[in-house]
């Protein structure tokens, strides 16, 4: 079915108590807009606008979220409510139904809109409405319904008694007929506690109307709608059991799934087994027979077949790790690509660099890879030993099969099969050690 999405999304979140406009608060290392959106694309829905503040298409996240999925945006230059942000993005009336969403959804099923779109096709109605049910029913719009139908939802600051008591409520999700849209939205006034004009009263309008508004309902927890610090955490918790259960489901074990945090998209070989309190951030690939031990922590890798990661490693952007490596603790690599078999095992900084297969990264090996002005690179051949408490000083070109003496600090490039020390030689005093003890004694 051709639908246009308008999502909604210039709210200012004054209950968040951020300067960040509300929609790009995240959860699983995501914006709620962006759990939106991907909802969205998943049931194949391209024409999407978005409705935004000034604020919030300034910002960067959501100017690289643009890029990356594609959507329309509206400028809502002042905040007068839901039903002002949608005439906004529907200056020019439009030509088939109109699916919208508010942008602080994120934990919505692709599954739960289908049936909204279901419904719509069945019931024939001009307005489909996607509820929920709660035993605490605090904060959302509450439905008036009979039956199927819903005759209009009130806001919980002008709601009666009787009403608070419902606990049906708008899960901010519709699903509106074009032909009359226009002239519904052209009817709602901001005559409420709020003075905001108030989507919710569409559906009203449409009863009075004679037009049918019906509901479907979702659970609970997706239709949660964030508007605090509370409700996000909550959303978080709510993703991070969905994506665990995802990953354990694909055969991933997972030793204590609570204390592992994952993101959308991260793709995981046979055989993975991830240890206790480890957090996997976005744009992750991890190959087959993988240990990620405890307390890693990965972000923008590709990690290949057979490796050990962590305990304490933090991998960063840009790194691939290929087959059989091992990275120990207290390591981090940024910007990297290590060969196949490499060993890093001990604290070491490994920053820009290319390392061939099988080399040996000491202990306390620093890759010093910014001198206060750029980054530098170094490279190191295949089968090259770098001795412990290392100082590789790029730009760096070092051989295959060179050996670096521990406790160097490398800013010349070594040749292949060079052996390179790089510090002062020692001086033995022989006997000298009593003649010192002897005369601090005597003082
Ligand atoms: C809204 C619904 C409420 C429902 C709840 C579900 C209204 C009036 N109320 O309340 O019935 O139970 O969602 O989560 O719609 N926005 C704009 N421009 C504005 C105001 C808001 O784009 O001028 C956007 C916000 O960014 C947000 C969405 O609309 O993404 C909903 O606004 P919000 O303030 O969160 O409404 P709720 O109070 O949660
Ligand atoms: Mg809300």
């Amino acid at each position: 079915m051709d639908i246009s999405v308008v999502i909604l999304a210039a709210g200012k979140g004054s209950r968040m108590n951020s300067e960040l406009p509300k929609v790009l608060h995240q959860i699983a290392n995501n914006s709620l807009l962006f759990h939106v959106l991907r909802v969205v694309r998943q049931l194949k829905l391209t024409d999407i606008t978005v409705v935004a503040s000034q604020e919030l298409s300034d910002n960067h996240e959501f100017k690289v979220l643009q890029h990356d999925l594609a959507f329309k945006v509206c400028l809502q230059k002042e905040r007068l409510g839901t039903a002002h942000a949608l005439s906004a993005a529907l200056e020019v009336a439009p030509n088939k139904p109109v699916l919208v969403l508010n942008g602080d959804t994120p934990l919505l099923k692709a599954k739960t809109l289908q049936a909204m779109i279901d419904k719509f096709v069945s019931s024939k109605a001009s307005i489909v409405n996607l509820a929920f049910k709660t035993a605490r029913p605090y904060g959302y719009g509450r439905l008036v319904t009979d039956g199927d139908k819903v005759e209009k939802i009130v806001e919980e600051r002008d709601a009666s008694a009787d009403e608070k008591q419902i606990k049906i409520c708008n899960a901010g999700a519709y699903l509106i007929a074009s032909e009359h849209i226009t002239k519904l939205l052209s009817k709602i006034d901001n005559n409420n506690l709020a003075k905001e004009y108030y989507l919710t009263d569409i559906i009203k309008h449409a009863s009075n109307e004679g037009l049918q508004a019906v509901f479907t309902l979702g659970s609970g927890h997706e239709a949660m709608g964030i508007n605090d610090k509370v409700q996000l955490a909550a959303a978080e918790n709510s993703m991070q059991k969905r994506l665990r259960s995802r990953a354990l489901k694909r055969g991933v074990t997972l030793i204590d799934p609570n204390s592992v945090f994952l993101t959308h998209g991260i793709k995981f070989g046979k055989d993975v087994v991830i240890e206790p309190f480890v957090v996997i951030r976005r744009d992750v690939e991890i190959g087959n027979n993988v240990r990620i031990k405890s307390f890693t922590h990965l972000e923008g890798a590709k990690i290949g077949n057979t490796c050990d990661i962590g305990p304490f490693s933090r991998i960063r952007p840009k790194t691939v790790i290929n087959d059989e490596s091992k990275i120990g603790n207290f390591i981090e690599i940024k910007s990297s690509t290590l060969g196949q078999g490499v060993k890093a095992s001990h604290l070491s900084y490994i920053g820009d660099a290319v390392i061939g297969n099988n080399c040996n990264i000491g202990a306390g090996t620093i890759f010093c890879n910014y001198d206060g002005f750029r980054k530098n690179h170094t490279f190191i051949g295949k089968n090259t030993f770098v001795g412990s408490n290392t100082a590789l000083v790029a730009p760096l070109h070092i051989g295959e099969g060179a050996i670096i003496g521990a406790g160097s600090v490398i800013t010349e490039d070594v040749d292949t099969d060079d052996l390179a020390i790089a510090r002062t030689r020692q001086v033995n005093y022989p006997k000298r050690a009593v003649e010192l003890r002897k005369t601090k004694e005597g003082e």
